[in-house]
């Protein structure tokens, strides 16, 4: 499969689940990348890692704001829009949230499987060059729960197969071909936990 590597800088990114674990190391390494905006879509505040991006970010480049991705597609799309207002362009949406509880399996399917196709799709057509977009990038972060299931996690494994799926279907119409790596290149500082994940990059446009 082609390796494709991403020149970050001077792009538009917006991350799900910045203040997370993978998410907020990511975030840590876009800054240092020098992307011009980073929007970090956040479901509950957190102080002290907004504190830690701050005494990184010289240039300002981070903003954020509220989201739950369970909130439906048509909220989606109104925040999404707000974004392109203050962007003008997205250039890669990462998907860097999600939950494995299974006390209640419908959430986990809202957050997971519902939520990230909803924000994979707005994201998607922003960037469809057919319709004035510029191309882009969408990162979904699966998990090798999508390859071999946890028997403990069934819904979990249920999710993350369903998202590998779906981002493999949508990449099937492009030009480049869907990748995966284990070791994402702006995430090296987490290269033991993404051994676990199975990251599915879409290039669209
Ligand atoms: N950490 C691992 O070992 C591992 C392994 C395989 C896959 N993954 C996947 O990687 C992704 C990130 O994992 P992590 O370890 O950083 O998890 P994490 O729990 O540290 O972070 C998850 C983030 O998702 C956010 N979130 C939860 N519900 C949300 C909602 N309704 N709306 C918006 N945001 C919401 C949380 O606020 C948090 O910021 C997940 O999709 C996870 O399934 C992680």
């Amino acid at each position: 499969m082609e390796e494709v590597k991403l020149d970050l800088s001077g792009k538009n990114i917006v991350i799900i689940g910045g203040f997370g674990g993978i998410g907020f190391e990511t975030c840590k390494l876009l800054i240092q990348k020098g992307v011009a905006n980073l929007m970090i879509l956040h479901k509950t505040w957190n102080e002290s890692a907004s504190k830690e991006l701050r005494s990184i970010d010289a240039a300002g480049v981070c903003q954020y704001m509220e989201f739950d991705l369970t909130c439906g597609l048509e909220k989606t799309r109104q925040v999404f829009a707000q974004i392109m207002e203050k962007f003008g362009s997205i250039d890669v949406l990462i998907n860097g949230a999600g939950i494995c509880d299974e006390q209640d399996f419908s959430i986990i399917i809202a957050v997971n499987f519902t939520g990230t196709i909803n924000t994979t799709l707005v994201a998607y057509d922003l960037m469809d060059k057919s319709r004035g977009g510029k191309g882009g990038v969408v990162v979904n972060i699966s998990s090798v729960a999508a390859l071999t299931p946890f028997p403990v996690l069934p819904v979990y494994s249920a999710t993350k197969g369903g998202i590998l799926n779906f981002t493999r279907a949508l990449a099937v119409g492009e030009s480049s071909e869907v990748f995966f790596f284990c070791d994402l290149e702006i995430c090296t500082t987490y290269v033991d936990v993404l051994n676990l994940c199975l990251v599915t990059c879409l290039i669209h446009g």
